[in-house]
């Protein structure tokens, strides 16, 4: 989409810097778009990293249905597999990071039967509920969404987490935005990690958006968390 790997940062105090996009330079950690051999990977990690949510949608007995569905529903989902990037590390897949823009509209292809064959009627309920709930952010011009960010548990500690949200700022600057957010769950240990990125939290889900959380999501504190750009 933008065919150079660098940005021109400006500021009033400070002569033009070139950045390279985080990720590129050589070394263990790399940091690439999605390609059609991860479609397993992504998968697998989002249903393991967010099994709090998927048990709570689906239940538990039913998790690897969850991945099968999550994997057929990605496999032909192209259009959504420019929001992707996937973290390498030592040539082996261990984090992504979904990152969405205003005025993009592509969905993924979740078809209702293909779901049921796998998760029942009831775990389909589930997670229909649990999508309306994650995919309803409405993103202004002038902002990125940093829609899901997740490490595989044998890769955390080492830094993948800070460079994809490193990436997310570059892509999102590279765009013209001038903030960037997200929503993370109260109590999350990530929270440290946007606080040390520059994120502050500037709001806490109340009212009818609680239930609605706590419905489809299985829990109602969530909060919002903005970074300047
Ligand atoms: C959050 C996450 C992406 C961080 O990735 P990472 O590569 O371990 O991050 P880094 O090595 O750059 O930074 C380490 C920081 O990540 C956070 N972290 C580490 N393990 C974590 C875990 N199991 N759950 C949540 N956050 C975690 C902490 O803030 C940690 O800093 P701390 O040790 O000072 O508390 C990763 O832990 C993860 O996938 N967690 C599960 C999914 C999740 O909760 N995603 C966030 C949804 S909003």
């Amino acid at each position: 989409m933008f065919p150079t790997q660098q940005l021109q940062l400006c500021s009033r105090d400070r002569q033009p810097t070139i950045q390279t996009a985080p990720g590129t330079d050589p070394g263990p950690l790399q940091v690439r778009n999605m390609e059609a051999q991860d479609v397993d990977f992504v998968a697998q990690l989002l249903v393991e990293s967010f099994s709090d949510k998927f048990e709570h949608a689906v239940g538990k007995s039913r998790m690897e249905g969850a991945v099968q569905q999550t994997t057929r529903m990605l496999g032909r989902s192209r259009d959504v597999w420019h929001r992707y990037l996937i973290a390498v590390y030592d040539g082996r897949p261990a984090g992504l990071i979904v990152m969405k823009f205003h005025g993009d509209t592509a969905e993924e292809d979740f078809q209702c039967g293909e779901a049921c064959s796998y998760l029942g009627c009831w775990g389909t309920r589930g997670l229909v509920c649990l999508r309306c709930c994650t995919s309803m952010e409405d993103i202004s011009a002038g902002e990125g969404y940093v829609d899901r960010i997740c490490v595989d548990a044998n890769f955390r500690g080492k830094g993948i987490g800070k460079m994809l949200l490193d990436r997310a700022d570059f892509d999102a600057r590279r765009r013209g935005c001038t903030a960037i957010f997200l929503w993370v769950k109260q109590g999350n240990r990530a929270v440290h990690l946007y606080e040390r990125q520059g994120y502050v939290i500037t709001e806490t889900a109340n009212g009818i958006f609680r239930c609605f959380m706590q419905c489809g999501v299985g829990s109602p504190d969530w909060c919002k968390m903005e970074k300047q750009l």
